[in-house]
């Protein structure tokens, strides 16, 4: 289904984005493993974390919604996961996939795992190797690709681990598949990523701890087997997802809105942090504590936007921000360059190679190398005109749309399907704060 957008009036409201999708994951699948019930508030309803829930029912775990929205996970404890009869299918989730298949690696069962187009293209290999080493058989498709059919291991190995990739997934795997291993595994991250794992881990009650190492990176301890025991978990708005009515509300004259209860953890807000940098009004009010994340209220004017430099350091923390960032520096007066970002080729698209011709197709200037982007800003409103090809990915589908609503002339995209992997919502929250997205047919 294309949809478009086109510029109009400023933007106002409150908008309540949906949960956290990382949190979302990690709450069903440690509440699947902790003994008793889990019950979750704020779960993140879209493709991606059903596909979760769906594969852990196939695991023989009890996942239910009650009649108030809350979901009820009857965890099984360390290791209490059944062999499934069927395929698990994780659909386009490369959070889901690959902390499963670290769950996985460490109880005696086989499962096959596999995924649409985009996540069978993705490398699988950077958890596999770990896994191999916890004791884990995978067999995978050419190039560590999805189908993968892995065998679990009765006798796990707690390993000592170094990330070659800063990739909280790759991290979240080992310490999934550690909470049912005897002993002390010990991850080294060089470059901090997402600490979500390790915070819900420590709310549920495992032994873990987490030890600053001399260059700036972090060395996570978790004593395992953990034994968890079910908990309450409320979970925030997605700061990822929140990103696009805030950039679309810096960028549309006049505009301010509230984005309440949005998770602000300090790893996953560099892209509220660069926006600053840029000149953005944004407001962070009321920060709190919620089931071990911090949280908080944020408010957003229209803004005048400068160019930035974003460091390679930052790019873990604001990963899935890029195409959304681009369109901001697409707005903003002067040269903006991104530094680090390797990881983008090997997303749900090649995010690199998508945003920068997003960004041609809108008319404006754009220079890539292999892992630096480069982006000439219109210093007010881009031209616009342009269908932009979103390769089957959520995050370009979003980013493009918000651009349209701040262009010179309409923009389409080819396929608003993906939306649904992370914000199910998103055209009714954006058109309920006054902006204009249609099918073409309603739009011309
Ligand atoms: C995620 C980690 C990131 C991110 C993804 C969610 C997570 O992936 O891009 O959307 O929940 O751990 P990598 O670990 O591959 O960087």
């Amino acid at each position: 289904m294309k949809l478009s957008a086109r510029a109009g009036g400023p933007l106002s409201g409150t908008a309540e984005v949906p949960g956290d999708k990382s949190l979302s994951h990690r709450a069903l699948l440690i509440g699947a493993s902790a003994v008793g019930e889990t019950r979750i508030t704020g779960l993140l309803e879209s493709e991606d974390v059903q596909a979760t829930a769906s594969a852990l029912s196939a695991l023989g775990i009890s996942i239910t919604r009650d009649a108030g929205g809350a979901w009820r996970v009857q965890g099984r404890g360390s290791g209490g996961l059944s062999e499934p009869e069927t395929v698990l299918d994780l659909g386009n989730s490369g959070t889901g996939v690959r902390l499963l298949m670290g769950l996985l690696a460490s109880q005696p069962v086989t499962a096959t795992l596999t995924g649409d187009a985009s996540l069978s293209s993705r490398p699988m290999g950077r958890v596999l190797a770990p896994l191999a080493e916890i004791g884990a058989v995978a067999e995978a498709r050419a190039g560590d690709r999805l189908p993968v059919k892995l065998n679990g291991t009765a006798d796990p190995i707690p390993i000592a681990y170094t990330l070659p990739v800063p990739s909280a997934q790759v991290k979240s795997a080992i310490l999934l598949a550690a909470m049912n291993t005897a002993g002390v595994t010990t991850i080294v991250e060089p470059v901090p990523t997402r600490d979500h794992s390790e915070n819900m881990l420590i709310y549920f009650g495992a032994d873990l701890s987490v030890t600053k190492t001399e260059d700036g990176g972090r060395r996570i301890s978790l004593t395992g087997p953990a034994d968890l025991a079910g908990r309450e978990v409320a979970i925030a708005g997605d700061p990822s997802s929140a990103a696009f009515p805030a950039v679309a509300t810096l960028m549309i004259p006049g505009s301010e809105i509230v984005l309440p209860n949005i998770l602000v953890n300090p790893l996953r807000a560099g892209l509220y942090q660069t926006l600053v940098e840029m000149g953005a009004d944004i407001r962070f009010e009321g920060e709190r504590r919620v089931a071990g994340e911090a949280v908080a209220d944020l408010i957003v004017r229209a803004s005048k936007l400068g160019a930035v430099e974003v460091p390679a350091r930052r790019a873990p923390a604001m990963i899935d921000e890029y195409p959304i960032l681009a369109v901001a520096a697409a707005a903003a007066h002067g040269t903006s360059t991104f530094h680090g970002l390797g990881e983008l080729r090997v997303k749900e698209s090649d995010r690199l190679a998508a945003t920068a011709a997003g960004l041609e197709a809108c008319g404006i200037g754009v220079e890539t190398g292999p892992d630096w982007m480069r982006i000439q800003g219109a210093g007010g409103p881009p031209p616009g005109g342009g269908s932009v090809a979103v390769h089957h990915d959520h995050r370009i589908a979003m980013a493009f749309l918000v651009l349209g609503l701040a262009a010179r002339a309409p923009v389409e995209i080819d396929d608003a399907s993906p939306i649904a992997t992370s914000f199910p919502e998103f055209v009714g929250l954006m058109n309920g704060l006054g902006a204009r997205i249609e099918a073409p047919e309603a739009a011309a």
